[in-house]
């Protein structure tokens, strides 16, 4: 899960590259590098933040051509050496690598008996090295008559000494796009990192290699053959993507919902309620057909998915079951033509869910799709797929994208209802609820952003925090607290509420703190039982509730909703928790965008 980027054109190569590596560094961050060309391949590397890499790439020549790469250690720590790019034993080519060469260890072994010598602990290493032996004069050639030789993943962007005119880029199983500018062109794996230059862009397939000049870009596939490669226009603008006045990204796209939640909202129900997904192909017949959903997905969008489990099973008795996608594979599901897959991705890029995915598809499962990303991996492999109109989501911590994943399934669960015909006044009375919940979240964010901003301030005492709740609450309590320990570092554990007392129950004590959610109307009296029972032991409560009344005697303080159908509240209630663990994690002094440890795309198992 690193970050690439290329550049060939007028305008020196230096600064491009590493703007485009700013906007990439969500995809990982503890080390970069550049390479440039002129008169020869120049390199500078780094352990550490990109600010490192701008102070030493100032000691570069000038270079209308060069790649970068932005780490997250895979194979060897976080080091100078382990830093791409990574050269060969001439130093006339340079390659910055995303994925993982799975058979690096035999690679290196063969290359080490013809007396080539490697300076880093890397997967990636192997490709400067085989260059070197398979060289033919032509870059292109060298690149396709390597890469039958690689086992596992890859995005490579490739450059030589010998060809100072032409860079290469490839790509399997890991994203790259390719910007066209008017005379310069530019590599990188997200769109973001293009944005300021260009809107036009090439999104490679698997197995296609772009030969970037300063006269245009051809693109081949695996035998060398020219392929036609289509040229897709970019409406999100660079402003998009950059901060809006607002001190990170996360604290942005926290307050982004309610446009995110209109525009996806928008884009798949009409003013009558209507519901259609353009690039979802199942049929009324298809949707009538399904005997089991399994809905798979890692982190924030598992618990997304746990809305689903609520809307198809328990409303709508369809039996319907939640997977880490790190543990689906495993497990050796039952999955046929009668199983609905449902993947949800934010990012489409997500190892474990992409692998999910496949073994569904080699199953004979019909597979949906749910991602915020076109062109993605994901959107690209599923024979069906909804969006996220969340637009780009940078702060590692996911938000927006969350809240939008919640909106598309109970879209979803409409239309479910619409094609089987059932339970149609409880899915009116949802659809009149989606309407309002941008609304809603508006005034959310308005009305508990002080006071959560005081509770993040006080947060500084905390050492342990408890989320607790029931049902759909409880789904809420699970994000809540893997968002708060994610970001601001906190011990936050999530509890059913009703399972305290079988055990968490002995680590409240005076003053902890527990976030007690409570809106689901038909668990509530069960819910301020739990809650007083935590009280009673001394914890500190903050409810999160559309009921404050109810709560009054039994929370030290609410923070109050407005009243939605029950399985929408969780697309209010997350708002308040989401505010928590930002406004935690920056009275900690802390980098909130780029929490230790994490990386926005997790492209590894
Ligand atoms: C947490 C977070 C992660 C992601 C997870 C899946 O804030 O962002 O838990 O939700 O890594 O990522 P996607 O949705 O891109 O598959």
């Amino acid at each position: 899960m690193c970050g690439i980027v290329g550049y060939i054109g007028g305008r020196a190569a230096a600064p491009i590259l590493i703007e485009g590596l700013k906007r990439l560094e969500y995809r990982g961050y503890d080390s970069s590098g550049l390479a440039v060309y002129h008169s020869g391949i120049h390199i500078v590397k780094t352990a550490g933040r990109l600010s490192r890499l701008e102070e030493k790439a100032a000691q570069l020549p000038p270079g209308t051509a060069g790649i970068g790469h932005t780490r997250w250690a895979t194979h060897g720590e976080p080091s100078d050496a382990n830093s791409h790019p990574h050269t060969d034993c001439t130093g006339q080519f340079a390659v910055v690598h995303n994925g993982i060469i799975e058979n690096y260890r035999e690679l290196i072994a063969d290359l080490k008996t013809r007396g080539h010598r490697f300076d880093s602990e890397t997967d990636s290493e192997v490709v400067p090295h085989l260059l070197e032996e398979l060289w033919t004069g032509d870059l292109a050639e060298t690149v396709l008559k390597a890469l039958p030789r690689l086992k596992g993943s890859y995005a490579l962007a490739v450059m030589a000494g010998a060809r100072p005119d032409e860079l290469v880029a490839v790509r399997q199983d890991n994203p790259l796009v390719i910007g066209l500018g008017a005379g310069e062109y530019f590599i990188a794996s997200d769109i973001p990192a293009l944005l300021a230059h260009t809107r036009k862009v090439i999104i490679l397939e698997d197995g296609q290699l772009a030969r970037l000049t300063r006269e245009g870009v051809a693109v081949l596939d695996r035998t060398g053959r020219a392929v036609d490669a289509r040229v897709t226009e970019i409406s999100w603008d660079a402003e998009a993507v950059e901060k809006g006045g607002y001190p990170h990204y996360m604290l942005k796209e926290i307050f982004e919902q309610p446009a995110a939640l209109r525009n996806t909202l928008g884009r798949y129900m009409d003013r009558d309620g209507g519901i259609s997904f353009p690039d979802c192909r199942l049929s009324p017949g298809d949707l009538a057909g399904i005997g089991k959903i399994s809905i798979v997905a890692c982190g924030t969008a598992y618990h997304a998915g746990l809305l689903g489990k609520h809307l198809f099973e328990s409303v709508l008795r369809i039996p319907t079951e939640n997977d880490l996608a790190s543990e689906f594979r495993y497990r050796n599901p039952i999955l046929g033509p009668d199983t609905l897959l449902i993947v949800i991705s934010q990012s489409g890029e997500t190892a474990d869910t992409l692998a999910a995915m496949r073994e569904g598809l080699r199953r004979g499962a019909r597979v949906l799709a749910v991602t915020n990303v076109a062109g993605s991996t994901m959107a690209r492999e599923a024979p069906n797929v909804i969006y996220t109109a969340a637009g780009p989501e940078i702060a590692v911590a996911s938000t927006k994208a969350y809240t939008t994943q919640l909106a598309v399934l109970a879209l979803l669960a409409c239309h479910v209802a619409q094609a089987l015909g059932r339970e149609q006044e409880y899915f009116d009375e949802l659809r009149r609820g989606l309407r309002q919940v941008p609304q809603l979240a508006e005034g959310v964010l308005a009305a508990v952003e002080p006071r959560v901003q005081e509770l993040g301030r006080a947060s500084t005492e905390w050492r342990n925090a408890f989320f607790i709740g029931r049902g759909l609450d409880w789904a809420v309590a699970q994000e809540g607290a893997l968002k708060l320990k994610e970001i601001s570092y906190i011990h936050a554990e999530a509890y059913s509420a009703g399972e305290l007392k079988h055990g968490a129950l002995a680590l409240i004590e005076e003053g902890v703190p527990v976030i007690g959610l409570a809106t689901q109307p038909e668990l509530l009296e069960k819910t301020v039982s739990n809650i007083r029972e935590a009280k009673a032991r001394g914890a500190v409560v903050h409810a999160i509730t559309q009921f404050p009344l109810l709560l009054a005697d039994a929370a030290d303080a609410c923070i109050e909703l407005p009243q939605l159908p029950a399985a929408l509240m969780p697309l209010l209630a997350v708002i308040p928790t989401q505010l928590l663990a930002y406004y935690a994690a920056a009275a900690r002094g802390l980098d909130v965008d780029k929490p230790r440890n994490l990386a926005k795309s997790v492209t590894v198992e």
